[in-house]
């Protein structure tokens, strides 16, 4: 089954306004130049998402949002809701990253409502889940990952609302990542477990991204995967020369 690379960037609490344009713009140049194999999309801070679909608008390059709330609307101070970046047309949004389930005490049972407020908004939800260092360290991984899997997917998930990304807690900004076979192990047990959630047929489909010390050294072999189907990129996301390179690289990968 041919599942489409998604290249995503998480370029987490970082960039401004013009560096934002500016590599909107970029990515939008090279994109005039040729379409690549793949589906890109950056999620920048809320604060750019406007901003950034102006830029990007009809290049190819999706914008999302890193977070949403469980509600629509409502009172809640400072947080954002999934309409919201639907109106200034964002495509997808990040959630469960487990930064914001280690700052903000996110459980599965949140990311979950989260996703489903994401879909209820036409978004596309990119559910995170890994484990930490010491799960890995425990031989928990396979368990961890799929209980957070089972957890925090919502009623209503398929292939088309629903991306999700396994990323070891440990290899976020580390430079470190899991050996080839332990990534294809843990991305083969999501998707047998998306086989039980979903069917065989929605599973198939489901694209499954690998984060955590992605960068374009590495990108080629991770993407070449069977059962990696994109990543989501931190560090690497922010520069377009790094973030096109890993573009360029997954494509020759498949
Ligand atoms: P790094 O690519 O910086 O390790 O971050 C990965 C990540 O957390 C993406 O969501």
């Amino acid at each position: 089954m041919a599942r489409r690379l998604l290249i995503a960037g998480n370029w987490k609490m970082n960039q401004t306004k013009r560096e934002a344009v500016a590599f909107a713009e970029a990515v939008a140049t090279r994109l005039a130049a040729g379409r690549p194999d793949a589906d890109l999309l950056i999620c920048p801070p809320a604060t750019l998402v406007d901003a950034m679909t102006g830029a990007s608008s009809g290049s190819g390059l999706a914008i999302g949002g890193q977070d949403c709330h469980t509600a629509k609307n409502g009172a809640h101070t400072g947080d954002i809701a999934a309409p919201m970046l639907k109106d200034l047309g964002a495509s997808h949004v990040i959630v469960g990253h487990s930064e914001r389930r280690a700052d903000h005490g996110e459980t599965n049972a949140v990311v979950r409502d989260k996703a489903a407020a994401a879909h209820a908004s036409g978004l596309v939800a990119i559910i995170c889940i890994g484990e930490t260092e010491a799960e890995r360290d425990a031989g928990k991984t396979l368990a961890i990952v799929e209980s957070q899997f089972a957890q925090s997917l919502p009623a209503g998930a398929t292939p088309d609302n629903t991306v999700i990304a396994y990323e070891p807690v440990w290899a976020i900004g580390t430079g470190r990542t899991p050996p080839l076979p332990e990534v294809a192990e843990v991305h083969a047990a999501i998707r047998a477990s998306a086989e039980n959630a979903l069917g065989a047929e929605a599973a198939a489909r489901l694209r499954i991204l690998y984060g955590g010390s992605m960068k374009p050294s590495n990108a080629r072999e991770l993407l070449a995967l069977d059962d990696v189907d994109g990543g989501l990129i931190g560090g690497a996301s922010l520069k377009v020369e790094d973030y096109w390179a890993i573009v360029t690289a997954g494509t020759a990968a498949v």
